[in-house]
């Protein structure tokens, strides 16, 4: 969108707390989340109700593994002064937009998310005919839109959950976004920019709504993210009476989709925990050579003086990751002409998972030191998510009129 917006763009994600993070997620979307942090307002949270839909009998590592996955944001380079960091559960919001949602949301919507049917298949032996599961991208829904989110960096699995969120605010905003007087009210917020600005407006807005200039309309959001003398509800008025559809009161948030992690495991494959083939975060050092060190290599080459091909290689993909230009050269002659071992030819690597881990680890380490922090940063995060999301919900509750209890 327009770069001109006085409103910071809002980025939402969460992680389900499933076990220590490696260097999949790292090179994924860690390192994603770390440059976000520092251009966006981030609200990243460690989704411990999503992580029940799947496994709801057997809670016990739940509280460890939240502990553990917070270790492993900040080690990474997470930072509670850049990024809201929360817990689901501890934002009980969550679930109350939640639910709210879940009354206007068909059936059909949720059946039909690939996700459902998917998983279902895949983790056959787990029961997922409940009700929660099939509620899963609903519940994200409302993660998201708790936040008003702009942007929501996902893997590709996840944007259907995205898109859905989108039609359901669509359908909300279009339930409950109008107000009887609507267009008389917007029309009035018009005259409030002065003379000028309303023309440009009406101008705008005629171009998207006749002629489907979608340019009109960022420019139009702009002029009224700029304009300081209208009221917070005539600005939501004038955004909705842009599009024709009401006020919009849970803005659309847009997937931005994070690049999947070229990362192998040590055997070739995607690194994945249900591989058993992972290089945790916090790995210590000899294990990490260990792991290289066993890493299968282009079958091949049985003996040193056999010829190889990276191409067929799995280290070859950690060099494409981790190995400069030079390097890179040397194994691609090395391996051709028999000239260096495998051994030899891991060694940069194990270096630089080395170097890149240490100062992980060690951090992490810190952090598990002091269990009182991890507490704090947590607490301090939920409440100031809390305050947010309660703005959102009274807004919410107020569309609907369901306000009873003022
Ligand atoms: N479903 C996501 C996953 O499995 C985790 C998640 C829950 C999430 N709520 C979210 C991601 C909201 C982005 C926004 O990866
Ligand atoms: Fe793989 Fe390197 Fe051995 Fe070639 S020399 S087979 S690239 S490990």
């Amino acid at each position: 969108m327009d770069t001109t917006s006085s409103q910071p763009t809002r980025v939402v994600s969460g992680m389900r707390p499933t076990g220590k993070l490696h260097l999949g997620h790292y090179h994924g979307v860690l390192k994603n989340w770390v440059d976000m942090q520092l251009n966006y307002e981030c609200f990243f949270f460690i989704a411990d109700w999503h992580a029940l839909t799947t496994n709801y009998a057997d809670t016990s590592m739940i509280p460890e593994s939240i502990e553990n996955m917070l270790i492993d944001w900040l080690a990474a380079g997470i930072s509670p002064s850049s990024a809201t960091l929360f817990v689901q559960s501890m934002v009980p919001e969550h679930a109350e937009l939640h639910l709210l949602l879940s009354m206007i949301t068909p059936l059909g919507w949720l059946e039909r998310v690939p996700t459902f049917k998917d998983q279902q298949e895949k983790l056959k032996e787990k029961d997922l005919a409940t009700y929660g599961f099939l509620g899963y991208p609903l519940l994200q829904s409302a993660d998201i839109l708790l936040y008003k989110a702009g942007l929501v960096p996902v893997g590709e699995d996840q944007v259907a959950h995205v898109e859905l969120t989108r039609e359901v605010a669509r359908r909300f905003n279009h339930i409950y976004g109008r107000e009887p007087d609507f267009e008389e009210r917007a029309e009035q917020a018009i005259k409030k920019m002065g003379k000028k600005n309303a023309r440009m407006y009406r101008n705008y807005r005629k171009r998207y709504q006749e002629k489907g200039d979608t340019e009109a309309l960022s420019i139009a959001k702009a002029m009224l993210d700029a304009q300081q003398n209208i009221s917070v509800g005539d600005r939501e008025r004038l955004f909705g009476y842009l599009e024709g559809s009401g006020v919009i009161i849970l803005p659309e948030p847009q997937a931005k989709l994070t690049k999947a992690s070229k990362m192998p495991g040590t055997d070739g494959q995607k690194m994945s925990k249900s591989y058993n083939n992972t290089i945790s975060l916090t790995e210590d050092a000899e294990s990490i050579e260990l792991k290289i060190r066993k890493m299968p290599t282009d079958t091949n080459r049985k003996r040193l003086s056999d010829p190889g091909n990276p191409d067929k290689c799995p280290v070859w993909k950690l060099h494409e990751i981790y190995s400069d230009d030079n390097i890179k050269q040397w194994v691609i002659e090395g391996c051709r002409h028999a000239s260096i071992g495998c051994l030899d030819c891991k060694q940069p690597i194990i270096s630089a998972i080395q170097k890149e881990l240490a100062p992980i680890r060690e951090r992490a380490n810190d952090y598990k030191a002091d269990r009182h922090q991890l507490k704090n940063i947590l607490q301090d995060g939920s409440e100031a998510a809390r305050e947010i999301a309660r703005e959102t919900l009274d807004d919410v509750v107020e569309a609907m009129r369901f306000a009873y209890q003022t």
